[in-house]
């Protein structure tokens, strides 16, 4: 593989992407539903899942124009569960803009979102139909569990103790069962090999896992110009991200503990109060070299989904496979 071919195999993924969600058609009325849903689709991100998909279809059968419709079932269902992470999460940007129910209102991100939710399973109806119960049970059963994750992430925010299993728990739920159905829908729409499919699936859990560790970490370390995201949003709402987890572990001192504790789950009501909070726990953070250990747990769970990926059948895709991977892993946006 050569630095050229690495970049057409990408740009080509891309193209297709792009355009497919180009050419997706919405209705015109009523607009308060359908143009929220346009401006979240438009605002782009990274695109990671459908890339993933794409990529597991052509390294199974080197086929990636057929997993275009899980592609799109992806990318709208996480577009959709965006929309109502940034309502329960109080964030008011995402991608570097308002997010939707800042730039309308609650109940219309509300409503924006059921009917992504609902429209995302359409777009799988465009798979050969032999596959279609099989993807449609399959997609029903992660999305089902990203809303799992999506309630103990809220009830965490409650809780002061979480172990760093219930917090692996919850990241595998919201964040990591997507991407490893990704990759496996990306098998699932061009095979019938079960076990080639859940080794897909398994690297798509090892590596979302170190995907949602770096994205705690950018929440705190992070540029909001780069990740287009508050930076300390996760503060401000009590997440028991894996910085807060080590914090707390590490700070053995009682008194520092019960204050690092009550300003945690403190609500600040200005914003000068907020931004003091934020830098107070960033400096917290700092001091007891949470970020370090939250970057170990990252790269333990990276080099899984790694020696995984040394599992899959030889291919001159496998070393792109990789490449991605890390870089959906160490990225800075
Ligand atoms: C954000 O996902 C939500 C998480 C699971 C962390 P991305 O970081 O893939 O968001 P976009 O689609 O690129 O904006
Ligand atoms: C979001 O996790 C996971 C889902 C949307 C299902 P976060 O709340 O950490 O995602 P960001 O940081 O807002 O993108
Ligand atoms: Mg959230
Ligand atoms: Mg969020
Ligand atoms: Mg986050």
């Amino acid at each position: 593989m050569n630095a050229n071919s690495k970049t057409s195999f990408l740009d080509k993924y891309i193209f297709l992407i792009n355009k497919a969600i180009e050419e997706v058609e919405y209705p015109t009325s009523p607009p308060n539903l359908y143009e929220p849903y346009q401006y979240i689709m438009n605002l782009g991100g990274k695109r990671l899942r459908p890339l993933l998909a794409l990529l597991s279809a052509d390294i199974v059968a080197n086929q990636p124009n057929k997993a275009i419709p899980v592609a799109l079932a992806i990318e709208v269902f996480h577009n959709f569960s965006l929309v109502h992470d940034d309502i329960m999460d109080n964030a008011d940007l995402r991608r570097n803009k308002p997010t939707v129910h800042t730039q309308w209102n609650t109940p219309v991100a509300i409503l924006t979102g059921d009917v992504m939710l609902v429209d995302a399973f359409k777009h799988l109806l465009k798979i050969e139909t032999h596959r279609i119960p099989e993807a449609i049970e399959f997609f029903s059963n992660i999305a089902i569990k990203v809303c799992e994750g999506q309630q103990l992430d809220m009830d965490f925010e409650t809780q002061e103790e979480v172990t760093q299993e219930e917090y692996i728990n919850m990241i595998r739920l919201k964040s990591a069962e997507l991407i490893g159905a990704s990759l496996a829908l990306g098998a699932l729409s061009v095979s019938n090999d079960i076990n080639l499919r859940n080794l897909f699936y398994d690297i798509g859990i090892a590596s979302g896992i170190a995907f949602q560790i770096q994205d705690d970490l950018l929440d705190s370390f992070g540029t909001q110009a780069s990740v287009g995201k508050r930076i300390g949003g996760d503060i401000l709402m009590g997440k028991k991200t894996i910085l807060y987890i080590n914090a707390n572990q590490e700070i053995q001192n009682e008194n520092i503990k019960r204050e690092f504790l009550s300003l945690y789950s403190s609500k600040p009501n200005t914003l000068t109060k907020e931004n003091e909070k934020i830098s107070q726990i960033l400096d917290i953070f700092s001091h007891y070299k949470v970020k370090l250990k939250a970057e170990e747990l990252r790269d333990y769970y990276y080099n899984i989904a790694k020696s995984k990926i040394e599992e899959l059948p030889k291919s001159e895709l496998i070393q792109d496979f990789n490449d991605l991977i890390y870089s959906l892993v160490y990225r800075e946006k």
